[in-house]
């Protein structure tokens, strides 16, 4: 989608008018331009109220001597907050057949910047779809929209620069879909890896480095080599640096990376294990938050590992039973071989005191038992700092990506080191409480402050998105597949502190 903004009052193409319930006619600043009989229309289906303007609801109209437009929802004009006007313009982008055209004109009724803005970051973010893998004629692929926006004299400037980031950041969250709606016989740990790689290439501020299974052996990587190594294809561990000379404690991002999980020996059933594919959607959306910041010309420096994997029962596979020693030197009693994601986690969040943080976060698909808990609207969040954890919320509050408080309590933790013969086992004692005592297990493996024994421990959060990665059928701003969650909540608390 191309989007431009300027001032004025010729429209291209289709009119695309937003309006308020409750409106009884165009809005006086909307007449100019507007064919004199399509306006006529449009009044006359405001005025007997056959649009009601309710939140994400369109209608389109095809003048009967010319022109086109379509009618959306703001929803109730006290209750008008950024994210109706991003949803709106995601509601148009969903109907964009009927808007019968690819030149979109955008004309708002005395909006703020950021309204405005936000109305075409929906658009952004709904304009995608994931048919890599359809034949195609090319007369059947939907073809490039390009949107004007208008604005007031005055507005342009500082709407084209949010536009912009706007559109830097929706590019990231559609690489983390499409890292996630991507096949698992083709998205696997080395081929997330060569991804990466030929990413960094387009910035000179990045690095990537991949830490291969073989290295994984060397360095003690006993997690994440576990997990992989019933696979013919190798697990490895990525590390990406953004603007790496700057000095000072960063941002640290950690992502599950289980490129499919079959369970491996404790065999998962049948049914629905096609969604396993999205078991990497944490370090999607890592890779898509890098890229987010990346095109956006974020100037600190980031740093970000994901934890490849694929989860495969083999004669090669790890078995319930085993004892594995991480990175960290402590010892796990493996008694499930399906809780796998904690393990290659163990190793990203040790490995991730390497490099002296400000904080630490990881995104995880970790339990069936997080869906349970919070359904597909909410990711869980915990966090060994209440302060830190809220900020959290309230940066996904603010891009509407909602992530709620969970506890991290030390029963939970208790049961986790309930090892007979290892420092601390995979499994909890039963199945209750199943995404805390994977949240407790993982601080564990927090360190402290430059590893010392006695020291602070790292301010760390965990978010679990195994119920917001996909299938979230409400969040508008998905029609299916991967939802490239948190990018932008991660986008926004990143830059604005
Ligand atoms: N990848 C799954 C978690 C998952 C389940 C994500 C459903 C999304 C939807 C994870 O590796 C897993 O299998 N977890 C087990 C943990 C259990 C063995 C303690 C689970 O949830 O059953
Ligand atoms: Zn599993
Ligand atoms: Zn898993």
């Amino acid at each position: 989608m191309k989007v431009s903004v300027s001032p004025g009052h010729n429209i291209n193409g289709t009119l695309i008018l937003p309006l308020f319930e409750g409106s009884e006619a165009v809005p006086e600043s909307l007449q100019g331009g507007l064919h004199t009989a399509l306006k006529g229309q449009i009044n006359r289906i405001l005025s007997e109220g056959d649009f009601k303007a309710k939140i994400k609801t369109t209608m389109s109209i095809i003048g009967s001597e010319g022109g086109k437009a379509m009618l959306v929802g703001l929803g109730k004009e006290d209750d008008a907050d950024i994210h109706a006007y991003r949803k709106a313009g995601a509601a148009v982008i969903a109907n964009r057949k009927k808007a019968h055209g690819t030149d979109l004109t955008v004309r708002f009724s005395e909006a703020s910047v950021e309204a405005m803005g936000a109305f075409a970051e929906g658009m952004l973010l709904r304009d995608y779809s994931y048919d890599h893998y359809k034949q195609q004629e090319e007369d059947d692929k939907e073809a490039e929209l390009d949107v004007r926006i208008t604005c007031d004299e005055g507005q342009e400037d500082a709407l084209a620069s949010l536009t912009k980031i706007h559109a830097g950041v929706a590019s990231g969250v559609h690489l983390s879909r499409d890292l996630g709606n991507c096949p698992p016989n083709d998205m696997y740990p080395e081929a997330f890896a060569d991804q990466a790689w030929e990413w960094a290439k387009d910035y000179d501020n990045v690095e990537v480095t991949i830490i291969n299974y073989d290295q994984a052996v060397k360095a003690g990587m006993g997690g994440l080599v576990a997990v992989g190594m019933g696979s013919a294809r190798k697990p490895c561990m990525v590390i990406f640096e953004m603007n790496r000379e700057k000095t000072g404690r960063c941002p640290m991002l950690v992502g599950k990376g289980i490129t499919f999980d079959t369970g491996g020996i404790s065999l998962k059933p049948g049914a629905n294990m096609d969604e396993m594919k999205y078991d990497m959607g944490g370090s999607a959306t890592v890779f898509g938050t890098m890229q987010a910041l990346a095109s956006t010309g974020h100037k600190g420096k980031v740093v970000a590992i994901t934890c490849m994997a694929e989860n495969m029962p083999s004669s090669n596979a790890q078995r319930p039973g085993d004892v594995i020693t991480t990175l960290s030197g402590k010892t796990i009693e493996i008694l499930n071989t399906d809780a796998e994601g904690r393990l290659v986690l163990s190793d990203g969040l040790w490995k991730a005191g390497e490099f002296d943080p400000e904080y630490i976060i990881d995104f995880a698909t970790l339990t069936g038992a997080c869906v349970v808990a919070l359904g597909h609207e909410a990711t869980g969040l915990w966090s060994n700092d209440d302060d830190f954890r809220t900020r959290i919320h309230e940066a996904g509050n603010a891009v509407d990506e909602l992530a709620w408080p969970m506890p991290l309590l030390p029963a939970f933790e208790k049961e986790m080191t309930n090892s007979k013969i290892a420092d601390t086992r995979n499994l909890g004692a039963g199945r209750y409480g199943g995404a805390n005592t994977a949240a407790a297990f993982l601080k564990q493996f927090v360190p402290n402050r430059n590893y010392e024994k006695d020291g602070e421990q790292i301010t760390w959060a965990h978010m679990e998105i195994a119920g917001t990665y996909w299938g979230a059928k409400t969040n508008s701003m998905v029609g299916n597949g991967a939802t490239g969650i948190h990018v932008r909540t991660m986008y926004h608390l990143i830059t604005n502190g």
